[in-house]
């Protein structure tokens, strides 16, 4: 995730907006900041990694001159944050700049092409490619926005992306796929950017465009055309009557809130992995004698649910440990047949680069799952995936659950074809699963956020919830016990619900609300037998279930069902949404800020 800001206005200096509006962008990435503008006919980039003002400062950026620029606020997801990986990036003439938000999959076989063709690449972005490849249309005389369509057609991924040209100096090009982009104009001139309150402060008449659609800004105002045949699209302003305050937060009012809702987006990125590193990790993985899974919180979960996938889908036994325990349980063990695969979000969390450290002071093999690049856990790793969730600001971690999960999914499924231990029909499946993860997760956020808002009501003068689930629903069972306890400080259990009546039981008396996880698959039967232990002893069962499940119904007070189809191996991923949508709304409902939960902070880097 990136920011990306464009403009064309009549007065005054675009740079100015440019960053004003780059500021107002940093909650999608901070590690490194470029600025491109045109002026005598000749295109002018600055760039560096670091936060913006130090860069703004140090490169003297508000005095560059132009009426038309871009600018671009970095989240490093290919190549670690550096003054050639920082955006914009230029092609080989040096006369088209561009800026990019997404993922481009097929960048490998891109550059291969355009390297066979005589082309430099400098930086080790998928971006690099795009004005590289628009270099070599515009040989064919087909004019910018010719040359333009023509690459975008050729990009699979996702792409938000302005492009600068000293051939149309006077132009704004930009277009998107599933990354977001908007355009808005105003008497000055003509914006785009990755959301709203980047332009807010110079106009509220917005255009939000839609997948495979290019718009061209100009001082008379814009034109949107399709991508696949670059036909007209008629598209009315729209008026944003948000506050700038509201708009930060794309008019959620918590950015955790915000934060459950990007998922789908976010998970579809996730999906994106790295080809080459997807498959040298997976190598590793498989070499290990012993493989430990270590973290903390909430990615302690995601390492959780991953121990049952890997055992489920690749058949390999894997030790999940709490990072702060990791020295203490196995630091005599760990060795140079190990494989120790941290996963952190940030990256900096004290306790998981405590345990690798002393992992490899053994000599074992360090691997990572971040989302951070160029974070110490990226740079001690002998390989590393990025989970490309973008920055992450609630503290309560939402939307890292699930693209870990996703991520360590999709190791488990490559690590399953390598060692074939799986069937060709079983692989297909799983791989066509995988690909209909962010479609549930919207589905369940559409059809039953309301629901979930009203069940808080019901719901918040509860003293205690418990949280169960079998299986890997345990995973889930325990992260969406973490984001409740987080949050709202109410206190709650969870427990693999097979172990519930070995202690936890106790607890229940009559009203005690009991939370069940029931995705259908091989636990599902026995789940049923615990929500009629719980249900007999007068806990009030709500669950989340199949669409349809009607036995679970049966038992339940309330339900919240789940869309049809969901391997249980999977789901974790659309299962914990409801849950942090329940936190969520029991903190609002008792006044607490679901943001800045108390005692806590984002990123834990001391002992
Ligand atoms: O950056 P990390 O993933 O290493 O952070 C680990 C935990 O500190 C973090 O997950 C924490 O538990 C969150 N507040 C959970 O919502």
């Amino acid at each position: 995730m990136c920011g990306i800001f464009g403009c064309v206005i009549k007065d005054g200096q675009a740079v100015r907006l440019i960053t004003d509006g780059l500021k107002r962008l940093e909650y999608r990435g901070y590690d490194s900041i470029g600025v491109a503008t045109i002026v005598d006919g000749g295109l002018h980039v600055r760039k560096d990694k670091g936060k913006l003002e130090e860069v703004v400062e140090g490169l003297r950026i508000n005095e560059m001159e132009g009426t038309i620029g871009m600018g671009h606020t970095r989240w490093a997801t290919h190549g670690a944050p550096s003054r050639v990986n920082a955006h914009p990036h230029i092609d080989g003439s040096g006369n088209i700049a561009l800026i990019h938000n997404g993922v481009i999959e097929n960048y490998m076989e891109l550059k291969d092409e355009l390297i066979e063709k005589g082309h430099i690449f400098v930086s080790r972005t998928d971006t690099e490619v795009i004005p590289h490849l628009i270099e070599e249309e515009l040989t064919s005389d087909i004019g910018m926005k010719g040359a333009i369509l023509r690459v975008l057609r050729r990009l699979k991924g996702s792409y938000a992306v302005v492009v600068l040209s000293t051939h149309e100096p006077d132009r704004v090009y930009c277009a998107r796929h599933e990354s977001p982009l908007v355009i808005g104009v105003s008497d000055n001139g003509a914006f785009c950017a990755s959301d709203v309150p980047a332009m807010l402060p110079y106009t509220n008449q917005v255009s939000y465009l839609r997948n495979g659609e290019m718009a061209v800004l100009t001082l008379d105002g814009y034109e949107v055309v399709k991508v696949i045949d670059g036909s007209l699209v008629e598209r009315n302003l729209e008026e944003i009557t948000w506050s700038l305050e509201m708009a930060e937060k794309q008019g959620y009012t918590h950015f955790m809130l915000k934060e459950i809702y990007e998922q789908p987006e976010s998970l579809r990125d996730g999906l994106r992995l790295q080809e080459q590193y997807l498959n040298l990790l997976t190598q590793f993985l498989d070499r290990g004698k012993d493989v430990f899974l270590t973290a903390a919180g909430t990615s302690y979960h995601s390492c959780l649910a991953a121990s049952y996938i890997f055992s489920k889908l690749s058949r390999l036994t894997t030790i999940p440990v709490v990072s702060s325990e990791f020295i203490e349980r196995y630091g005599s063990t760990v060795g140079i047949d190990s494989v120790v695969l941290a996963v952190s979000q940030s990256g900096e969390t004290y306790d998981t680069l405590k345990a690798i450290d002393h992992a490899r002071m053994r000599a074992a093999t360090v691997l990572g799952i971040t989302n951070t690049v160029g974070s110490t856990l990226t740079r001690v790793s002998r390989a590393y995936l990025i989970q490309q969730s973008g920055p992450e600001i609630g503290v309560a971690a939402t939307k890292t659950f699930t693209s870990q999960v996703i991520v360590l999914s999709q190791m488990a499924l490559r690590l399953a074809k390598q060692k074939g231990k799986l069937s060709q029909d079983e692989l297909d499946e799983f791989e066509e699963k995988l690909t209909l993860i962010p479609s549930w997760v919207e589905d369940t956020i559409q059809s039953n956020s309301g629901y979930i808002e009203a069940l808080a009501e019901k719901y918040q003068d509860d003293k205690l919830f418990l949280f169960l689930g079998r299986g890997i629903s345990a995973a889930t069972a325990l992260e969406g016990r973490l984001k409740l306890l987080e949050i709202t400080y109410v206190p709650s259990l969870a427990y693999p619900a097979g172990e519930s009546k070995h202690g936890p039981i106790s607890v229940i008396e009559d009203g005690v609300a009991c939370i069940f996880i029931c995705p259908r698959g091989d636990t599902h039967p026995n789940i049923i037998g615990s929500i009629m232990e719980m249900k007999a002893r007068g806990a009030r069962i709500i669950s989340i279930c199949e669409e349809g499940d009607e036995e679970v119904k049966r038992l339940s007070d309330d339900f919240i069902e789940m869309p049809r189809g969901i391997p249980e191996e999977l789901s974790p991923v659309p299962y914990v949404v409801p849950l942090q949508l329940l936190a969520y709304h029991l903190a609002v409902l008792k006044e607490l800020d679901p943001d800045m939960p108390r005692n806590l902070a984002k990123s834990v880097t001391v002992p």
